[in-house]
């Protein structure tokens, strides 16, 4: 959406999305940095433990957020699939990191567009943590990180 329509709800919305995807990556870097198997995975499954630890802390920023901004932080994940062979959980992992890269991008410029501008460094912040996040996925899966930036949603 063009950042001149950009309202205070519309950014209280689409931060609660942006915490539903925290906590669908918090459930899934929990689960699936367990089951991941065999000695190959070892080195990613132990990354994955700490993505979900610092999944937990963008929740609580971005929580912190919409509650500083007057809304009332969403307790619902987007779906998570179920755990199952060590690379389809890999690139479940990969293709929420880049719906989330995605959406961070935007949400920067919908909070600049709103003169939020303490909000936009806090998710810079985060942003950084979430391209990290890409990287040691796609690395793991033997690919070049994927450019999301030509998607036309953001
Ligand atoms: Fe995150
Ligand atoms: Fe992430």
């Amino acid at each position: 959406m063009p950042e001149s329509k950009m309202t205070r709800k519309r950014l209280i919305d689409n931060l609660n999305d942006d915490l539903s995807r925290e906590y669908q990556a918090i459930i899934a870097y929990v689960a699936y940095s367990q089951a991941l198997k065999g000695a190959q995975y070892m080195n990613i499954a132990t990354e994955l433990e700490a993505h979900a630890k610092q999944e937990l802390q963008h929740a609580l920023i971005i929580a912190k957020q919409i509650d500083y901004l007057g809304g009332s932080p969403s307790v619902t994940p987007k779906p998570v699939k179920a755990p199952g062979k060590n690379e389809a959980m890999l690139r479940a992992d990969l293709d929420n990191e880049n719906e989330t890269v995605r959406n961070y991008r935007a949400r920067v410029r919908e909070c600049e567009a709103l003169g939020e501008y303490a909000i936009a460094e806090d998710i810079r912040e985060i942003l950084r943590q979430e391209q990290e996040h890409q990287i040691d996925l796609a690395t793991a899966l033997g690919e070049e990180v994927p450019d999301v930036s030509k998607s036309g949603r953001d």
